[in-house]
């Protein structure tokens, strides 16, 4: 089963209460933020009170995607304030292995990030303990751009990986996921698909964006 992740990043931050109410209204899985520090991305968006106001909005489970350097100092905060998935990228975590157990510990579910040319074999010992590998198909930082081709043959590369663990881990993908680039990306493996634009850009509303991309990943109830 495929879930979807509307991305917050593409809504409306002066109406984020409704946006996020018409993606629950409209069949959305989790609700996926994308906190940035200016230092890891060159972009910054929101933090931890911005994760709490949205957890007061929903009950949706909330996809916290830390795009920050040295992400260990804020996981306590971010497991505080509600996040139910929290996801480090592999670049910035020399320690990787410690901060997802500490993601664990504080009882959220641990996931990793690779940025589009971040090999692959960088996960490789992390699998064991991780319920979520999230592949940029995108360089981070901006909504709105292209999805990179070659991204698909490495989601069906992850896919093989994840399947000699033997593990029930999801494959996330994150950029420039519409409805043209959804099919090959969900038949490479994909589990979960984060679309910002897709989803708050449509021309049908969120609930026009969310039903077409459910439609393109075919997803039928
Ligand atoms: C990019 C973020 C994405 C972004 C996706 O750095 O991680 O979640 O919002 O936006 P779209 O779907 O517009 O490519
Ligand atoms: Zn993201």
């Amino acid at each position: 089963m495929v879930k979807i992740a509307p991305s917050i990043l593409a809504a409306d931050f002066a109406d984020l209460g409704s946006a996020i109410r018409a993606a629950e209204a409209a069949g959305a899985d989790y609700i996926h933020v994308d906190v940035m520090d200016g230092h890891f991305v060159p972009n910054i968006t929101v933090g931890i009170p911005v994760v709490a106001a949205i957890r007061r909005a929903t009950r949706l489970p909330l996809d916290v995607h830390l795009m920050i350097t040295a992400p260990e100092r804020f996981l306590a905060d971010f497991a505080r304030v509600g996040a139910d998935i929290i996801t480090v990228h592999v670049e910035a975590c020399p320690h990787l292995h410690r901060t997802v157990q500490q993601i664990r510990e504080l009882g959220a579910r641990p996931g990793v990030s690779l940025n589009p040319a971040t090999s692959l074999e960088t996960v490789r010992e992390i699998l064991p303990y991780v319920d979520q590998v999230l592949i940029m198909s995108v360089n981070p930082g901006f909504g709105g751009q292209s999805y990179i081709p070659t991204m698909t043959a490495k989601i069906a590369r992850l896919a093989a990986l994840i399947a000699e663990t033997g593990r029930a881990i999801a494959i996330e993908v994150d950029g420039g996921v519409d409805v043209n680039t959804t099919p090959e990306i969900v038949a490479a493996g994909a589990r979960v698909l984060v679309a910002g634009t897709a989803v708050f850009g449509h021309p049908g509303g969120v609930a026009g964006g969310i039903a077409a991309l459910r439609a393109a990943a075919g997803i039928t109830q």
